[in-house]
């Protein structure tokens, strides 16, 4: 991307007609535009150890995977082939960059930026996600296949690893210029071949599971629960036969369970479940201290970790941040500087002194330090 070149979406049409709905093709005008990565840069990332990479390798219905870091020899192969890099937002500003065009979807429903390489004929295959993606080609061109709506019941090749579809029913057929998205819903059927070499930038989505949902929301629950209430049955009517566990006592169990549920649990297990980092943050205690010692000694900018998760909800009694899963009560005086976080991702100069002047905000800096979503210079 580059200065000048807009996303040429109405913000408001898509939100109210595709998302989460119907995949829509985004015409975007080629000129201004320059990938965010060049391809040999995407190479480099996939060598890396630390980076996460696979690789897939297609001989007809024969899919292979394999996993980085790759060397240059990997990149030698017989059959047409693809590269994906994980969460490269992490490590190159230019693609963390890409996710402000989509800042109409608040960040906490965003996940990693995933880039890939294919040579000519390259694909993952014919799949489904179960989160939303917008597909952003980069260099070369791609044409992607829509296929038929799918769920935990459609079914797959055999593998171990990829989940490949079985049948794919090409709905709509797209060629994507650089610069052009796609956009594909959760459960749409989709499948992009290179057409010569090619690059595609994966701003996806994620969405906690319902399930994750329900145990977060229970765990809250029962911390904050009475355990010495028990199962009731007041008003019973005479048991005909002892031996049987009648349907009325479950229907009683099932509406008592539901009366404990209804009671009011706070908010932070959804903050901390959607702020959950996809990796682990590894925190040096002896760095945090000597960043928060820089902090307070007056350092010249904070910015939030390229990785961190950070999002803020404002309640009745003050703001609640949430921060790579952890949550922490904090006054409101802090809300501008959170705002600017969020937002500019640094703070610096007389904007961070006046930020360190609010002591609450000042706290709520170390914080961030502790939980490594900030860092200092
Ligand atoms: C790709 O970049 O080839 C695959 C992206 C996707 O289908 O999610
Ligand atoms: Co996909």
């Amino acid at each position: 991307m580059s200065g000048g070149w807009q996303l040429n979406l109405d913000r408001a049409v898509f939100l109210d007609e595709y998302w989460q709905r119907k995949p829509l093709l985004i015409k975007n005008n080629a000129e201004g535009f320059t990938p965010a990565l060049d391809s040999d840069h995407l190479a480099g990332l996939a060598m890396d150890d630390e980076i996460e990479s696979r690789l897939i390798e297609q001989e007809g219905s024969n899919w292979q995977v394999h996993h980085g870091p790759f060397c240059a020899e990997d990149f030698e192969r017989e059959h047409p082939w693809t590269v994906l890099v994980q969460a490269v937002d992490h490590y190159v500003p230019a693609v963390a960059e890409l996710q402000r065009l989509f800042d109409f979807i608040p960040r906490w429903r965003m996940d990693d930026v995933m880039v890939s390489y294919a040579v000519d004929g390259g694909s993952a295959g014919p799949h489904y996600d179960n989160y939303d993606v917008f597909l952003m080609q980069g260099e070369g061109q791609r044409l992607w296949r829509i296929g038929q709506h799918c769920d935990s019941t459609s079914p797959l090749l055999p593998h171990d690893e990829m989940r490949i579809l079985e049948h794919f029913d090409t709905s709509a057929e797209y060629l994507l210029d650089p610069g052009d998205i796609l956009y594909v819903p959760p459960g749409v059927a989709h499948w992009g071949i290179a057409r010569g070499e090619c690059t595609t930038f994966s701003i996806g989505f994620r969405a906690p599971a319902i399930s994750d949902m329900i145990t977060r929301w229970t765990d809250q629950l029962l911390l904050q629960m009475d355990v010495e209430q028990f199962y009731r049955d007041a008003a019973r009517t005479p048991a005909s036969l002892p031996g049987e566990l009648h349907p009325t006592d479950v229907r009683h169990a099932v509406a008592q369970l539901r009366a404990a549920l209804d009671q009011t649990v706070g908010n932070q297990w959804f903050g901390e479940l959607v702020t959950e980092p996809r990796y682990d943050v590894e925190i040096d205690e002896d760095e945090v201290a000597a960043a928060q010692a820089l902090l307070r000694a007056g350092a010249r900018s904070v910015a939030l970790s390229p990785a961190a998760k950070l999002a803020w909800q404002q309640g009745e009694e003050g703001l609640t941040v949430f921060a790579n899963g952890e949550s922490l009560p904090c006054a409101r005086s802090a809300l501008p500087t959170l705002l600017l976080l969020c937002d500019r991702r640094s703070l610096a100069g007389d904007i961070l002194d006046k930020a360190l002047s609010d002591l609450d905000t000042a706290e709520l800096l170390e914080r961030l330090l502790q939980y490594g979503c900030i860092y200092v210079e």
